[in-house]
C-alpha cells in the first residue's frame, strides 16, 4: 500500500510517498519531494511565520503534483495520509493539516498525525532499515535540544532537554553575531573549518539531570565578538563555538547511555547535518562500545519522508483517525503521542 506524508512545520513544504508492505512491515521511499524557503527568508535573518504560511499555501499544490509523478502513483491509490501536527508554527502547520484533512475527505482513508520530532528520529529508520530500539535519540534542531529513550517505534522518554536555548537557535544566533547568513547553522560550519578552538567558552551543567543550557555559551560569544570589534578571529570563534556544543551534546547523551546501559544511540534532528558533531558521536560511540547511527544528510533537515515513515509506525498499530476536526498544535509533549 502507499502511504502519503505532509510536512508544513516551520518553512519546507514536503509530501513523500512510501510503499509499506504490511506482511513484513518495509517500507521504501518512492518520493520525497522538498520546496525549501530558505531564499525568501534569508533576507529577514529568520523565518517569518506569516511568509512561510503563504508560501505553503502557494507550494502546496504542486509539491503534491511533483510528488506523485515521481513516485508514478495516483493519488486515488493513496491508502492513508500522515501529517505533522506539531509542534512548529501553527499557520504553517495549519496549511499542511488543511490539506491533508482534504484528500482523507476525498479519498475517504484514513489521517495519521505525526509530530515532527518523532518524524526527525524515524529519519534513522530510512537511512539503517536494521535500526531497531530501544536506543536513545539525541535530538538537535531549531527547536529542540533533547536527549530522548525511544523503548518502541511510537513509545518516547524525554530524559534530558535545553533549559533555554535549542542548539540549532545558537548556531543561528552565533551566526548573526559574526555577520554569516541564515540559517546560520551550515554558514558557522562552513566557516570553523578554516578555524583554531582558541576561545576559551563556558559548558553548562547541571548537578540533578544532564539537561543543556546553550544562552551562556551564546552569551560568551557575543560579549567577545563585542569586546574584540574587527579584531574578533571569526573562523576561529566558529570552531571553537562548534568543538564547544558539540562536546557538550555527545558527553550528555553518552552519559546517560553509560547509566542506563544502552547501546545504541541515534542522532535526529536538522543540526545532525553538523559534520563536527558527527564526527564527535562517532568517535566517542567507539570509545564506549555504542552503536552510533546518523541520518543520511537529505532526511536531516525538515523533509516528508521522515514524518511518513513516522505515520506507518502508528498506523500499523490502528492509531490514527478519521475525525476531521484534528488540529495543528503549535507545542506537543511527544511522550503523549
Ligand atoms: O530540523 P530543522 O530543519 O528544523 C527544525 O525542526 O527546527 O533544523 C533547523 C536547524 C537550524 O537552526 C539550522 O541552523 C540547523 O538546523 N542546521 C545546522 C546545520 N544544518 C542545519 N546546524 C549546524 N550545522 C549544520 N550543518
Ligand atoms: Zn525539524
Amino acid at each position: 500500500m502507499y502511504i502519503l506524508g505532509i510536512e508544513s512545520s516551520c518553512d519546507e513544504t514536503s509530501i513523500a510517498i512510501l510503499e509499506f508492505e504490511k506482511e513484513n512491515n518495509n517500507f521504501k521511499v518512492l518520493a520525497n519531494t522538498v520546496s525549501s524557503q530558505i531564499d525568501i527568508h534569508k533576507a529577514f535573518g529568520g523565518v517569518v511565520p506569516e511568509i512561510a504560511s503563504r508560501q505553503h499555501v502557494k507550494n502546496i499544490g504542486w509539491v503534491l503534483d511533483e510528488a506523485l509523478s515521481t513516485a508514478n502513483v495516483k493519488l486515488e491509490d493513496i491508502s492513508a495520509v500522515a501529517v505533522t501536527v506539531g509542534p512548529g508554527l501553527v499557520g504553517a502547520l495549519l496549511v499542511g493539516v488543511s490539506f491533508a484533512k482534504a484528500i482523507a475527505y476525498a479519498l475517504d482513508i484514513p489521517l495519521v498525525p505525526v509530530h515532527h520530532i518523532a518524524g526527525h528520529i524515524a529519519a534513522n529508520y530510512l537511512t539503517h532499515p536494521n535500526l531497531k530500539p530501544p536506543f536513545l535519540a539525541l535530538v538537535v534542531s531549531g527547536g529542540h535540544s533533547h536527549i530522548i529513550e525511544v523503548s518502541d517505534y511510537t513509545k518516547f522518554k524525554i530524559l534530558a532537554k535545553t533549559r533555554d536555548d535549542a542548539v540549532g537557535e545558537a548556531f543561528d544566533k552565533v551566526a548573526r553575531v559574526l555577520g554569516l547568513g541564515y540559517p546560520g547553522g551550515p554558514e558557522v560550519s562552513k566557516m570553523a573549518k578554516d578555524g583554531q578552538d582558541i576561545y576559551k567558552l563556558p559548558k553548562t551543567k547541571f548537578e540533578e539531570n544532564y539537561d543543556f543550557s546553550f544562552s551562556g555559551v551564546k552569551t560568551a560569544v557575543l560579549n567577545i565578538a563585542n569586546k574584540e570589534k574587527d579584531n574578533l578571529r571569526k573562523a576561529d570563534m566558529c570552531r571553537s563555538f562548534e568543538n564547544n556544543v558539540a562536546e557538550v551534546l555527545v558527553d550528555h547523551t553518552i552519559a546517560i547511555a553509560k547509566e542506563k546501559g544502552i547501546k545504541q544511540i541515534a542522532l535526529a534532528g536538522g543540526v545532525s547535518a553538523n559534520t563536527r558533531l558527527r564526527e564527535e558521536l562517532q568517535t566517542k560511540g567507539k570509545e564506549n562500545n555504542i552503536d552510533i547511527y546518523l541520518p543520511e544528510m537529505k532526511y536531516c533537515t525538515d523533509n516528508a519522508a521522515m514524518i511518513t515513515a513516522a505515520g506507518i509506525f502508528k498506523f500499523r498499530e490502528g492509531n490514527y483517525t478519521k475525525d476531521l476536526s484534528l488540529n495543528a498544535k503549535a507545542s506537543m509533549n511527544i511522550e503523549n503521542e
